[in-house]
């Protein structure tokens, strides 16, 4: 059985089809007819441990433009309240003829475990602060979009990259096409070795914006913080948000990105994520169809 557990186990060829699948249903989803009948005899349960709006709708409706049946499970309504184990609980999801599992869990590494309990096709989204691929493949499938190409572009990721799923998908799946990537934060949130991966460390933001063609603001993780490592909420913004002025002050535009949830006014203004060269909400128009291309080709392998 094949799985989507991270960009990790994924090479430029993969991406490449992914993307291709991807422009397919993109187009799809623009005619009038939204829907294709691919999936029909396939039953995929989201089953999610951690709070989604995004990711839980898109592959949702993913699923649903694919026709497959879908069942949404949440931790937090079930019987794991009750002590029923992760691999019981799917277990029993899939003794009702489930084919695939779409899992976000807040232990790194579980889709993984899971992977080797049990016998569904399973897609990562998201696994605690280990990695979400199917958001770095729509991170890279919108500059691919915007920009024309992902390879040689110049991207920085600005944030808490210590406990980021979404910069380390990201840093994987930029560096497999070719891009230069910088990341940029507090120290205390960058983790050490983290040249090893092939990116480089700014900690001032205003250098790392005129350098890069795409900057990729993230959130500041607090629910996976041990409080000693934050600055405080107002110097972070200070030193590490992203304002008009500060935007203004560059000599060309930048592409702004960023994976949602957003906190406005901390790591972005709202006159940034508004503006004409935030491309926020087309990264998650983009998840639909890269959620429908990488469900396609699981189910297609099978
Ligand atoms: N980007 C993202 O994963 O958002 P959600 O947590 O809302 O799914």
């Amino acid at each position: 059985v094949d799985h989507l557990l991270g960009i990790k186990y994924l090479n430029k060829k993969d991406i490449e089809l992914i993307f291709e699948t991807a422009d397919h249903f993109k187009e799809v989803i623009n005619r009038s007819i939204k829907k294709v009948p691919t999936l029909r005899d396939t039953t995929i349960a989201n089953i999610f441990f951690e709070n989604s709006t995004r990711t839980k709708l898109s592959f949702e409706l993913a699923e649903k433009r694919l026709s497959a049946d879908v069942i949404n499970f949440s931790a937090s309504q079930s019987s794991v309240k009750k002590g029923e184990t992760l691999i019981d609980t799917v277990n029993n999801i899939l003794s009702m003829k489930v084919d695939m599992v779409v899992m976000r869990h807040p232990n790194p590494g579980a889709g993984i475990f899971l992977s080797r309990h049990v016998n569904a096709s399973i897609i990562n989204a998201g696994d605690g602060a280990h990695e979400h691929p199917t958001q770095a493949l729509l991170d890279s499938y919108s500059i691919r979009e915007k920009l024309g190409d992902v390879g040689g572009k110049n991207v920085v990721i600005v944030g808490d990259i210590l406990h980021s799923r979404v910069a380390l998908s990201n840093i994987f799946a930029l560096k497999l096409q070719g891009a230069n990537v910088k990341v940029c934060g507090p120290k205390t949130l960058i983790p050490k070795h983290i040249e090893s991966l092939g990116v480089s460390v700014e900690t001032n933001l205003k250098r790392a914006l005129e350098w890069c063609d795409v900057a990729n603001m993230l959130r500041v993780q607090n629910e996976r913080m041990d409080i000693s490592y934050f600055p405080s909420t107002r110097e972070y913004a200070q030193q590490f948000g992203v304002n008009k002025k500060l935007l203004d002050s560059l000599d060309k535009q930048i592409v702004i990105m960023h994976p949602g949830p957003i906190n406005r006014g901390v790591e972005i203004t709202s006159d940034v994520a508004d503006s004409n060269q935030s491309i926020i909400l087309g990264q998650v128009e983009n998840g639909v169809a890269i959620r429908m291309a990488v469900i396609y080709l699981l189910a297609a392998k099978k």
